[in-house]
């Protein structure tokens, strides 16, 4: 146990894509993730965010294979093979290795979306929706201050829902759920449309972002991938100048 149990939450946390399909998560436990994810911060209060709680297997299944199809060509075709072998290669057993490529490259990696039980599938996804004009576009007052020209607005909007994201990621462990951050089915223009056209969402006013996969974890996950140390990504003072923080 870390010192401190937030801070334990924080570096315990992980992406988990291999669910227990034999436990369903609560509304109430939902409620609780949904709730932690409101008292993110965001620009003037304004709070520029929606949930989609889908637990319909057709539409999981509708978003999943977005997921899959676009990991496909992301990965299977559009990423260079020694630059995913660059990314993973903290990997040090080379059996794993190449089942995490194969399952890159083969979009089998998200078929968690899905939900099927098949293939340990999450039982909820959580869809997150901005509102991309919250801050400023549409006040006059605002007009020359950067509040309407250019982009504070949907900046702003994206900042804060990925805030609210991380609320829930942090909310869904200290409840003992295992949760995935996900976007490779949103990063596609076509794909936002074709979303948002199946919940409803009134897209382009809302866009949704990113989703997050909730479940029991099948396997305790403790070990995610290695993080660089304050030291390899802070300076002091200037860019480039060294921070020894507590190494001091
Ligand atoms: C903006 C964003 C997009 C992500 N997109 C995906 C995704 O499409 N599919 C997925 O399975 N994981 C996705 N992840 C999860 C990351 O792969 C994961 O957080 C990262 O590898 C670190 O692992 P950890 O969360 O276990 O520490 C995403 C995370 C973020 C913050």
């Amino acid at each position: 146990m870390d010192e401190n149990e937030t801070l334990w939450t924080i570096k315990n946390r992980r992406a988990i894509r291999d669910y227990d399909t034999n436990k369903d998560v609560s509304d109430e436990l939902i409620y609780k993730v949904i709730e932690a994810g409101g008292y993110a911060p965001s620009a003037e209060n304004q709070q520029p965010w929606r949930i989609i709680v889908v637990r319909d297997k057709e539409i999981q299944e509708f978003i999943g294979q977005i997921a899959v199809n676009r990991t496909i060509e992301l990965f299977g075709r559009a990423t260079p093979r020694e630059e995913i072998e660059r990314r993973l290669s903290y990997i040090e057993s080379k059996v794993s290795l190449e089942r995490t490529i194969d399952i890159l490259i083969s979009g089998e990696r998200f078929e968690y979306i899905k939900g099927r039980p098949e293939t340990n599938g999450a039982p909820v996804l959580l869809v997150l929706a901005i509102d991309q004009t919250h801050v400023g576009n549409s006040q006059a007052t605002l007009r020359g201050t950067g509040g309407v020209y250019g982009w504070s607005s949907p900046r702003h909007a994206v900042i804060a829902g990925s805030m609210m994201m991380q609320n829930m990621a942090l909310a869904a462990t200290a409840l003992g759920l295992g949760s995935c951050v996900s976007s490779v089915q949103l990063d596609h223009f076509d794909d936002v449309g074709a979303i948002s056209g199946r919940l409803g969402i009134p897209f382009p006013h809302w866009v949704p972002i990113l989703c997050l996969t909730l479940g029991y974890a099948k396997h305790e996950r403790t070990l995610g991938p290695p993080r660089q140390t304050p030291e390899e990504i802070t300076f002091l003072n200037k860019w480039g100048e060294e921070f020894k923080g507590g190494m001091k």
